[in-house]
Order: structure tokens, then sequence, then C-alpha cells
């Protein structure tokens, strides 16, 4: 299958582009489109031969269910049993945006992952919107990568895991955040954090009160199938060390020089470049929200250039960072 990029900027011949992509989605093809999260691969979500298509393009395991894409103007009732008031809150709060509310579903609608709850998101992206309006459907959409790999956030990393597997993708440029929305689980009754996000907990809590962060063990519970899977990985061996910046440096440059690997790299915030003098370094972005933006882009660089180790620095586990430190430790347990 030959995939097309179709550039979208601002103006009409983008429009057209992504009338184009909603044919595509109608006619139960794939589209890999940008959020501001990261992109996503998109089919027809009530469309089960067209979904089952994202499951063999990226290679994700059957029981891993999608996220649903809809535009705020979307009856919720249609796919979903009752939306609880803690979810209302979040949506009124954070929609269009980084969060992904698990409800319990309408017997029948999905079928995909073989669960009765659904993942549902308003992205906040300009072509993601217009891409679901023209379609007039609801769009399942994972993460468009290879599955296993880092996320892509630009249409070239799409084009790198899917060219050639899926019909089109919507170039948009680089996404946002560059990390994958929040997930909170409503479908018993309280709010359950399943992946942090762009959306932080502490947003999270000043919307609806107290909700707890996850532990380790909420993250790998079998309520969130896609947890259970390797994620976030470069083809390189990943070792995060976590600690303040001066004796976190200590520790990477003892590893690095006890290595054996043959083309090892340190990945660390750009400000902490003088801690490691003439190692090979590869630096995240100076702001918090920089770095989460770049990391899926630097981890996919890191194997572009045939690094074999990468020894990542951690950052504070705040904000943000939270999930910067989710994805490392992921990327890090092979
Ligand atoms: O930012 C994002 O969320 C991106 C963009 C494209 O929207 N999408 C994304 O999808 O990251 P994906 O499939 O890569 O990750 C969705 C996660 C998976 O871990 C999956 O298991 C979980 O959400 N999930 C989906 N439906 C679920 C459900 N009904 N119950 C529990 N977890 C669910
Ligand atoms: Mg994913």
């Amino acid at each position: 299958m030959k995939t097309v990029i179709g550039k979208v900027e601002v103006g009409s011949a983008s429009v057209d582009t992504i009338k184009q992509a909603a044919e595509i989605i109608k006619k139960g093809g794939l589209v890999a489109f940008p959020t501001e999260t990261v992109y996503g691969l998109g089919a027809n979500a009530l469309d089960e031969a067209a979904a089952g298509k994202i499951y063999f393009a990226k290679g994700r395991p059957a029981d891993n269910p999608l996220i649903v894409h809809v535009n705020n103007d979307f009856d919720l009732e249609r796919i979903v049993q009752n939306v609880p008031a803690g979810a209302r809150a979040l949506m009124d709060a954070f929609w269009p945006g980084a969060l992904t509310l698990v409800m319990k579903s309408r017997a029948g609608v999905f079928s995909y992952g073989h669960l009765d709850t659904v993942a549902i998101r308003v992205p906040n992206h300009i072509v993601a919107k217009l891409l679901i309006h023209h379609s007039g459907v609801p769009i399942a959409a994972p993460s468009a990568n290879t599955s296993g790999r880092p996320s892509p956030t630009s249409a070239q990393h799409v084009m790198d895991d899917l060219g050639g597997k899926i019909d089109m993708i919507l170039d948009g440029g680089a996404c946002k955040h560059g990390l994958e929305s929040t997930v909170i689980d409503f479908s018993e009754g309280n709010a359950k954090i399943l992946r942090s996000g762009a959306i932080t907990l502490e947003m999270i809590e000043n919307a609806i009160g107290r909700v707890g962060a996850p532990t380790q063990n909420d993250t790998n519970a079998p309520k969130s199938p896609g947890m259970k899977y390797k994620h976030y990985s470069p083809k390189a061996k990943v070792t995060l060390v976590k600690g303040e910046p001066e004796a976190a440096s200590t520790k990477i440059l003892e590893l690095l020089n006890a290595t054996n690997t043959s083309n090892p790299v340190i990945i660390a915030p750009s400000g902490d470049k003088k801690l490691y003098g003439n190692a090979p370094f590869i630096g995240l972005g100076r702001r918090m929200e920089e770095i989460a933006a770049n990391l899926y882009a630097v981890l996919r660089q890191c194997d572009e250039n045939g690094h074999d180790e990468i020894f990542a620095q951690g950052v504070a586990e705040e904000g943000i960072g939270t999930a910067i430190m989710d994805r490392l430790y992921k990327a890090a347990t092979k």
C-alpha cells in the first residue's frame, strides 16, 4: 500500500486534504493525524473491520482497547451508559484536551479490547477536530507507532513506523505536549488515574478533589490492558538514574565508565550538560514542558544514531514530570 502524506496548514487547501482523509475514514481506511498529545492512527470507531486494521498495522495485541475520539458536540449517551458527575466536571474543565475518560459503555457498541468500558477523548487540535467533523463518526485512535515503540510526535515518525501499512498521514507538524493523554477510569465509580499525562494530578485534584497518584501496581492492573505491555522503548537498553542532578550525573558517569556497550549516550535536561564534560550527550530541553515535547523524538534519534545504551537522568516527579518519569520507567523496563 502506498501511504499518502497530506501537509496541513491553516487555509482552504488544507480543508480539502482533511476532507480527503475523512473520505478514507468513511470507507473503512486508516488515517494518521496530529493531536496536541501525539499522532493518532484513526479508523471509524463504529466499523469493527476498520478498527481491526489498526491492530494489524501496529502489531497491537488484540486485548488492548482503543481510545475513541469525538468532538465536544458528540452525544456521549450514544456510547456510554451514564456520565458520572466527576467525569462531567473533568470534561467541563479539560475538554477539548489531553484527558481520556473511561466509562461504562453501552452494550454492543464496541467489541475491541473485549471490555464493557470505553475510553473517550476530545482532542484539542484543529486538524483532529476537522477530521472528526468531516468523517461524521467517532474515530478510534491509538498512538500511531508500531506497538512497543515510542509514540510519534511528527508525521515522519509515523512514516518511519507505518509507511506502506496505512492509507494516509495528515502532517500537522510537531505535537505540542509530546506525551499521551492522561487516562482516568470512572467505570467503577471513583476516579482512578490509569496513565499520567499532560493534564497533571494537581490539575485534576483542583477540579474534583483528592484522587491520589497511581501506584506502580495500579499501572500494571489489568484494568488498563495497554499498561502491561512493553512501551515507549527505543531499541537501545535504557537505564534511568533518579536523584538530584549532581548525584545522578556522578552515578551516570560511573555507569558509563563501567559499561561494555560500544555506543552509549546520556540523555538529560539540556541545562545539566555541564555536569558531563565531554561524554556523549543529547539534551532533552530546558523547561519541563519542552522535555516532555522532545522526549520521544530524542529516544527515536538515539536509535537512528545507532546508540546501543541510553543513560537517562531522571526529573522531579511533579507536574508533567510525573508523566515524563512514567514513560522513562517504562522505556527502562524490558
Ligand atoms: O494522547 C493519547 O491518548 C493518544 C492520542 C492519539 O489521542 N492516544 C493513545 O492511545 O495514547 P493508546 O492506544 O496508545 O493508549 C491508550 C491507553 C492504552 O494503554 C489502553 O490500554 C488504555 O488507554 N485504554 C483504552 N481503552 C481503555 C478502557 N476501556 N479501559 C482501560 N484502559 C483503556
Ligand atoms: Mg500507545
